[in-house]
């Protein structure tokens, strides 16, 4: 039972990996595209961002989960923090997703746009503060932590 209940409280630190690792390869390669164009590589640019995408809304549901337990303490404001940053990288991608299929469907795929690039960029910075926010809560205020090393145990 406590390997249950211990793995959907661990739900959001596994599926936070995927957002942030995918998210960051599609910007990338999405950056070189732009100086160096390759259609292979403007197909992998796409999934992987969709792939991504699907990833930080799924982060975001299993994020909420994990709040739960702590809506009543005086961690809310700081969970709130990280939850805002978190929901606005979430919005941003999905609108950027949903920006380049139709774009796609036009025949006229807007990952190679200059556009497209400002705005990955600042999703990538979102992202970035919303990682930084997330980390905040389970270091600095052990949020979600399970026991102590019984090596620094004194
Ligand atoms: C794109 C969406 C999100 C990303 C990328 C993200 C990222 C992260 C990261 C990197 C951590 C630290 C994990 C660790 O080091 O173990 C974290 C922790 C946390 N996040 Fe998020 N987060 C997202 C959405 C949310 C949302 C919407 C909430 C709702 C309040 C939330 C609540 C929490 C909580 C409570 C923790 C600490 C406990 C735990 O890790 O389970 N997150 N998040």
């Amino acid at each position: 039972m406590d390997l249950l209940s211990d793995t959907v409280k661990d739900l959001h630190p596994i599926s936070v990996h995927f957002p942030i690792a995918l998210l960051i390869v599609s910007a990338a390669l999405s950056f070189i595209l732009f100086i160096k164009p390759r259609p292979s590589l403007q197909h992998t640019t796409w999934v992987l961002l969709w792939v991504g995408t699907l990833s930080a809304f799924i982060s975001s549901v299993t994020g909420l989960i994990a709040h739960f337990p702590y809506e009543e303490t005086e961690l809310h404001d700081v969970i709130t923090t990280h939850q805002n940053w978190s929901f606005a990288v979430t919005g941003l991608f999905i609108a950027l997703t949903v920006w380049r299929w139709l774009s796609r469907r036009r025949q006229a795929d807007a990952g190679t746009k200059p556009l497209y690039l400002i705005v990955i960029l600042i999703g990538i910075a979102l992202l970035t503060v919303s990682g930084l926010t997330g980390g905040d809560l389970v270091y600095d205020y052990g949020v979600n932590v399970r026991g102590i090393n019984p090596l620094l145990e004194q």
